[in-house]
């Protein structure tokens, strides 16, 4: 089974990192409209199908009942993460048009479901584009507090695009020395194209060097606001 952080190393900076993340969604969902969430990048193996997972545990720990879709339908890994079998699963769902439920399995972690890919189909972008995907999306909304979409990158097939068009909101992930800033503005620009609403960029595969550095970087900020605040307080 792949590592996830918020499952096997809760107590790291990265699991940290998560659950702050997990917080400021919260922030930004006051008003409880965000049931559908997208992580999106521009290229392969930067890391978004390990965050969605690691976001998936971060909201069913705090409670929150979620479902974790693999909409990466030429690529999928999710239930390789979670050890769960990838026979059946949402394209299958898509064309049979039912909600099929024991195509969507238990994680293991409580509140955290998982509907895999299924069947690898022909045509992935005609499928995730079809209105078949939309009533399913629906109904999947309807039986938990958050959908939570894994997804191919943007800037190489329709498929991701096509999803973030459809999506509530959608976080664009760069990963640390590895993705390129006019990939990034690209990917930004594309998101545009389909009205998406990026609600935020997350970086990840920071060196624990860095995370470090700005960990104490945050303590020595503390400690000269807390000098400032006497110095005002006198
Ligand atoms: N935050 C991270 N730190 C270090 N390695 C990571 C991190 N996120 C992902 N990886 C590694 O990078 C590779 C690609 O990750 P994955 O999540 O599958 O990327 P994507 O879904 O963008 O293709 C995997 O080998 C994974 O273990
Ligand atoms: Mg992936």
């Amino acid at each position: 089974m792949e590592k996830l952080v918020m499952r096997d190393d809760p107590s790291s900076l990265s699991a940290e990192a998560f659950r702050t993340l997990k917080i400021n969604l919260d922030f930004f969902n006051v008003d409880n409209n965000l049931k559908t969430l997208a992580i999106t990048s521009s290229n392969p193996g930067e890391g978004k199908s390990t965050a969605i997972a690691n976001l998936a545990i971060a909201f069913a720990q705090s409670g929150k009942r979620v479902i974790l879709i693999d909409c990466d339908l030429r690529r999928p890994s999710v239930h390789k993460k979670f050890k769960i079998s990838n026979t059946h699963g949402i394209t299958d769902m898509i064309v049979d048009t039912e909600l099929k439920h024991d195509y969507i399995h238990s994680s293991k972690i409580d509140n955290l479901f998982i509907l895999p890919c299924g069947t690898k189909p022909p045509n992935p972008a005609e499928l995730l584009a079809s209105e078949k995907m939309d009533m399913l999306l629906e109904k999947l909304k309807g039986m938990c507090d958050i959908v939570l979409l894994d997804i191919p990158p943007i800037l190489s097939v329709a498929d991701s695009r096509i999803i973030c068009g459809k999506v509530d909101g959608v976080i664009l992930l760069c990963a640390y020395g590895q993705s390129e800033k006019e990939l990034i503005l690209k990917s930004k620009q594309e998101l545009d194209k389909v009205n998406a609403k990026l609600i935020g960029t997350i970086l990840a595969k920071v060196p624990e060097s860095q995370s470090h550095y700005s960990y104490y970087y945050d303590d020595n900020l503390n400690a000269s606001n807390r000098k400032k605040n006497k110095r005002h307080s006198r």
